[in-house]
């Protein structure tokens, strides 16, 4: 998958914008701004081979417009490989806004994003990320029907994630420890805000032994009296003597630094780009026998709460497609084993595979 230091590292100059854009085969972006509201932002299209192209809208105080352009180039490109992965009929984007999420925001400036949505005409279909309350997309809403996560729709995806996150950790359970039994199992779980917390549910009907950090404290001490689980430093975390390690705050916390401390047999958790860097990280993981399920795959349930929004689907079907996670994870995990090949390479093989057999369907007659 692409490497997001390779191009942050090369100016405008050096690689100008369609050439980014071709180095991912992206098909559109859109650069929107508006000096009334204040609105700048850029919506990324990066393939529509299997439907429209659906990822949320972040606003972040990006330090420049370089910053914002390779994230977005780079997120909807995940997109595109989480929903194909996940079977679903949608394609990959995300929407930037440049801007602070506590100071910038407006009706107005939602709105004229919502107009930009709108001319897009169904290609792109967006939703909350971060820094983006479902209040914001209300006002998206009054210029555009392509927005999911509405308030009194599918609601909080958390749960379903949590849910999938799970079912995987379980499946990678089963090839690791010859059960996919949780019982008893030493599990860290970095990160108990909304999926994590869920997550923990799903652990401690299994019995599992909980161990949780968190920077917020309030959160921790719920957590921890609510589900028996042990408070463990944020550090600490990484030192523990555990089975499963379950990143579900931040990126990049598996790398050279972490990996020479964790002592766990399986990572399975909800965070997005739990690698420092995939191809390093990834061959260091396999080597030391320790089964990675693979983050865009493995945390795909939001985005199935927002399909089954997208497809008026009830609720349960997405628990139930969500289920799903646990097969997918059993088929890369032995793949990986077979073939003695990183899971997250045989992942993004799976998700580039479906891409290219729907796109032979769908050529005309
Ligand atoms: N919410 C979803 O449905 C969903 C879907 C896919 C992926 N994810 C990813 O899963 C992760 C968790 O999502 P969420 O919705 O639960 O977010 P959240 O903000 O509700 O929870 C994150 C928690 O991590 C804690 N945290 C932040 N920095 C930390 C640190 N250094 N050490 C320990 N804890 C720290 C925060 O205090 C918070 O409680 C994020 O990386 C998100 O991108 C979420």
């Amino acid at each position: 998958m692409f490497e997001v230091k390779d191009i942050k590292e090369s100016s405008l100059a050096e690689n100008p914008v369609v050439q980014r854009m071709s180095q991912y085969n992206h098909e559109q972006l859109l650069f929107c701004n508006d000096n009334a509201t204040g609105l700048k932002a850029i919506i990324a299209v990066h393939n529509t081979t299997l439907g429209p192209a659906l990822g949320g809208t972040r606003m972040w105080n990006y330090s420049n417009e370089l910053e914002a352009l390779n994230d977005v180039l780079r997120l909807s490109r995940g997109m595109t490989y989480k929903n194909s992965i996940s079977g679903l009929n949608l394609g990959g984007g995300k929407a930037v806004i440049i801007g602070d999420s506590r100071k910038n925001k407006s009706e107005a400036l939602f709105r004229r994003f919502g107009k930009f949505v709108e001319s897009l005409g169904g290609k792109y279909i967006t939703a909350e990320d971060v820094g983006i309350s479902p209040q914001d997309m209300t006002w998206v809403n009054m210029e555009t029907n392509n927005v999911v996560g509405l308030p009194g729709k599918s609601g909080d995806p958390s749960p379903v994630t949590a849910y999938g996150v799970y079912m995987g950790m379980k499946a990678a359970a089963k090839v690791q420890f010859g059960s996919d039994s949780l019982t008893g199992k030493k599990i860290a779980v970095q990160g108990v805000g909304h999926v994590g917390e869920y997550l923990v549910g799903y652990l401690a009907k299994e019995n599992a032994d909980i161990f949780i950090t968190d920077i917020h404290d309030a959160t921790l001490k719920h957590v921890a009296n609510k589900y028996g689980a042990h408070v463990v430093g944020l550090d600490v975390i990484y030192t523990i003597d555990m089975d499963i390690y379950a990143p579900c705050a931040l990126g990049a916390t598996v790398n050279d630094e972490t990996l020479a401390k964790l002592n766990c047999s399986i990572i399975a958790g909800a965070a997005n780009n739990q690698l420092g860097d995939e191809t390093i990280h990834g061959e260091v993981l396999k080597e030391k026998g320790i089964i990675y399920v693979p983050d865009f795959m493995l945390n795909a349930g939001g985005v199935i709460n927002c399909y089954a929004e997208v497809k008026g689907l009830t609720s349960e079907w997405a628990m139930t497609k969500a289920a799903e996670i646990y097969d997918t994870s059993l088929n890369i995990i032995n793949r990986s084993n077979k073939d003695n090949v990183p899971t997250y390479k045989i992942a993004n093989k799976m998700a580039e595979e479906r891409i290219a057999s729907i796109g032979r369907v769908k050529l005309p007659m």
